[in-house]
């Protein structure tokens, strides 16, 4: 594919390329120089209409260390707020010879939108509740990372999977790659329609979606896309949900704690874990620069 939306005709050794030359990345990124000319000549555009720290900080960082310019689209600041369109937006854009779209939206299929009109390569930064492929790359190379391979691993994430495009992402790409999935959270948060998928088991019980897991993941009650209903309480949630000691001594012994963030402390993940010996959080985030600079460099210039 020329564009990253999904993994949608994605092979096994596709993205198992991507993560192998996000070690190559994180070499550069180990230097004392962290600048290699690969993107240069080339603009990328970070175009969110939603807010980011982590990914589009890391992506334009990404991007400006392979040399390539940079051009960042704030949608609050734009000419959206008078009416315009997101086609004659993107049309703008394009005519200032814009190479290749980072885009983040509230709306699912956004950045198939900006596919379409733009003709350029696109990297969906998270669409709605939908995808947020980047992410999912980031977490399994850092599982990965620290296993040496994803084959026979389980990984439980726990929390809003409802609402959440990194449960989804991460369900649509750690079974490609050979890793189970057990998604986890109360019934009104858990949508059954996800069960159809290859290597992919749900459960409401947290222990139970622990036990035998070697990463488990973490996700944020996602109340701006909450309808009401679906939360009694933030403290009945943290109390069987919460990913803590207690249960993080459920899973396998050397399992390790992850989290996409942003993190709401105490409510999703205790403080204890996030900062603990098996948080891998601040190594998702490092992370995240050298697998998109990996994507970038694919979808821009690499080859088969
Ligand atoms: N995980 C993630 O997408 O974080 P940001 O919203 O800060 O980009």
């Amino acid at each position: 594919p020329r564009h990253l939306l999904d993994f949608q005709g994605w092979s096994r050794e596709r993205l198992t390329a991507l993560l192998d030359n996000a070690d190559t990345m994180n070499q550069v990124l180990d230097r004392p120089v962290r600048k290699v000319p690969a993107l240069q000549g080339l603009t990328v555009c970070t175009a969110f209409f939603e807010n980011s720290t982590r990914t589009r900080v890391s992506f334009e960082l990404a991007a400006r260390r392979m040399s390539a310019d940079v051009v960042s689209f704030a949608a609050g600041a734009s000419s959206l707020s008078k009416g315009e369109s997101l086609r004659d937006t993107v049309e703008v854009l394009t005519a200032y010879k814009v190479d290749a779209y980072v885009v983040r939206h509230h709306a699912a299929g956004a950045a198939h939108l900006v596919a379409r009109y733009s003709g350029k390569p696109v990297v969906n930064a998270g669409d709605g509740r939908r995808a947020h492929p980047t992410q999912a790359l980031l977490d399994a190379y850092t599982v990965r990372q620290e296993f040496g391979t994803l084959e026979g691993l389980t990984v439980a994430i726990v929390g809003d999977v409802r609402h959440s495009r990194v449960a989804r992402s991460n369900a649509e790409l750690l079974p490609k790659l050979g890793a189970r999935v057990v998604l986890c959270g109360p019934a009104t948060l858990l949508p059954e329609g996800l069960a159809h998928l290859p290597g992919v088991t749900l459960t409401t019980d947290p222990r139970e979606a622990v036990r035998g897991a070697h990463a488990v993941m973490a996700l944020r009650l996602q109340q701006e896309r909450m309808d009401a209903g679906y939360l009694a309480s933030l403290q009945e949630y943290a109390d069987t949900y919460q990913v803590n000691e207690s249960l993080m001594r459920e899973a396998e012994s050397g399992a390790i704690a992850l989290h996409p963030g942003p993190m709401n402390r105490d409510v999703e993940i205790s403080s204890d874990v996030a900062d603990g010996p098996r948080s891998r959080i601040v190594r998702q985030v490092e992370n995240g620069q050298a697998v998109r600079m990996s994507v970038l460099y694919h979808l821009l210039v690499g080859r088969e």
